[in-house]
């Protein structure tokens, strides 16, 4: 087995093409570029860049690629990659995006290095993050049980911005933005490794585990609650949906607590942690429910972006809650028409065994109040309706008040994360109304994404909360050019920048 995460070493440079040391210079390229910032290019390729123009192989399409050789040996680099960033060219979003399209291009041609070169208007501090990002991302790699061990990484990886070297305070921004991208990206591919792992070796117990070895080398603490203390909390919604399984729950709770922090705001991030969800006894069909090994991506990107927020040193509190469990149909599994007791004292008529995130969250999240989060954001694969609503391209975004809703919703958009509001009217509570307990966990198939968000909302009282419904971002079916097939990391930046955000700093600028 090999690390998921290839790591190679990724700087930042300042210099023009032609002296940049790397194997492939790589840029990005538009419909109408005549490349006149770097006239000297067409020449140190003996014209074949015109011809390729001529051909109609050089053009802006997105993602389209062009390769020619570096013929002039004055040139550290030996081939240029233009890659098409379509219409879009000056946004940050498709900076990110052609940056790990180029590095998954790279890959699969064996380079050994590279420089990807910001080009104007993309010549800013943001920029230059967006592409550590995607050059990160573009490193993932999925098949990590493959013993073929085909597995090439780019050694070295350089951000460049035509500039003067010498110019120590623009030099500096641009490092700190390089590194703040890699690092975002890298716990991003963190995320995306955990929610890669099987059912099998990633258990609950080994869940916590891995959130153990993310936070070694960060202020973090972890806490891991035991069977017998999520007892004691009487947790009876995640016990619940444990009770199907022969493999223990866990809650696990990450602490970011910066010196000298001030006592609020203090930001509650939960995540949902099913390892795997078989439906229990209202199992699920048998197509693609190994994708659902998947079910705990939101956990991942919780504890993921602990990681970030806390070697980025946000200056605010923030609690990561991820509450982990199988949901299983073993023999002593909770059957359609239990009733379960949660920790906050509601009763929760459960008529179909499979809409379990919201147990285990409803749970999580007043366990996340205790512990004194002032504004609550959950992160959960939680239900097939929103993929049927908002496709595998868009999560669903709810909550309130709207103002929160809309933090994150701009944080999202930072990010490179697409989300999309849903309401959350009172009216829709109805559908989850119990003849026999306070709540039922299922609301019929009309409007599914939201009668699960009122359910959620049903643990939260008046404290500030979003919520994002990751079911059908967290994996991808299908290879991208700017992304690998399976986990995707969802979510892991939106929840940095909001914390960031949040705390009213950006870490770029100092
Ligand atoms: N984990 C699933 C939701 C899901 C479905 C995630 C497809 C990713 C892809 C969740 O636990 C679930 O089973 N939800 C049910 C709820 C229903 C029984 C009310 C759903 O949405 O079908
Ligand atoms: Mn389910
Ligand atoms: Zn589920």
């Amino acid at each position: 087995m090999h690390d998921a995460t290839l790591r190679s070493d990724l700087r930042a440079v300042s210099g023009t093409p032609s002296t940049l040391d790397a194997e492939l210079l790589v840029l990005p390229t538009w419909d109408g570029d005549d490349l006149a910032d770097v006239p000297e290019l067409d020449v140190a390729t003996a014209g074949a860049l015109a011809d390729a123009r001529a051909r109609g192989e050089w053009r802006g399409k997105a993602y389209a690629t062009c390769l020619a050789a570096l013929t002039d040996a004055a040139w550290p680099a030996r081939r240029v990659l233009l890659i098409g960033t379509g219409p879009d060219r000056g946004s940050t979003g498709q900076i990110r995006r052609v940056a790990a399209a180029a590095m998954i291009e790279a890959r699969g041609r064996r380079v050994a290095s590279l420089a990807f070169c910001l080009r104007a208007p993309s010549q800013t501090v943001e920029a230059a993050q967006a592409a550590a990002e995607g050059l990160t991302l573009g490193e993932f790699d999925g098949g990590s049980y493959k013993t073929d061990g085909d597995h090439h990484v780019v050694d070295r990886v350089l951000v460049a911005r035509a500039g003067d070297a010498g110019d120590a305070e623009q030099a500096d921004a641009l490092e700190r933005a390089v590194a703040r991208g890699r690092l975002l990206g890298t716990c991003s591919n963190d995320a995306r490794a955990m929610a890669n792992e099987p059912g099998n070796t990633l258990t609950p117990t080994v869940f916590a585990d891995r959130a153990r070895r993310l936070a070694e080398g960060t202020s973090l603490t972890v806490d891991v609650l035991e069977q017998q203390q999520i007892e004691e909390l009487g947790m009876g919604l995640l016990l619940g949906v444990a009770r199907g399984s022969a493999e223990p729950p866990r809650l696990i709770v990450v602490e970011h607590e910066p010196d000298g922090g001030a006592d609020a705001p203090v930001l509650g991030l939960v995540g949902k942690g099913i390892t795997f969800d078989s439906g229990g006894i209202s199992l699920k069909p048998p197509e693609s429910m190994e994708l659902m090994k998947d079910d705990m991506a939101g956990g991942a990107a919780v504890i993921a972006a602990m990681r970030a927020i806390s070697l980025l040193g946000v200056p605010i509190r923030v609690i990561g809650v991820v509450p982990a469990t199988e949901n299983l149909p073993g023999g002593r599994a909770i059957k359609p028409g239990d009733v379960l007791r949660s920790a906050d004292g509601q009763t929760v008529e459960v008529t179909n065994t499979d809409a379990e995130g919201r147990l285990i969250l409803g749970d999580a999240l007043w366990y996340a109040k205790r512990c004194g989060a002032t504004h609550l954001v959950d992160v959960a694969t939680l239900t097939g309706g929103c993929v049927v609503a908002l496709g595998k391209i868009t999560s669903g975004l709810f909550g309130a008040p709207d103002r929160w809703v809309d933090a994150v919703r701009r944080a999202a958009g930072v990010a490179g994360d697409r989300v999309w509001p849903l309401p959350v009217f009172d009216e829709y509570a109805d559908q989850i109304r119990s003849d026999i307990a306070d709540l039922k966990n299922t609301g019929g198939r009309a409007a599914s994404p939201i009668t699960a968000a009122m359910f959620l909302k049903a643990f939260i009282g008046d404290t500030p909360w979003a919520h994002l419904d990751v079911a059908g971002t967290a994996w991808s079916e299908e290879a991208r050019p700017y992304q690998a097939k399976g986990p995707s990391g969802v979510a892991v930046r939106t929840l940095v920048e909001l914390a960031c955000a949040h705390a009213g700093w950006t870490g770029i600028g100092g």
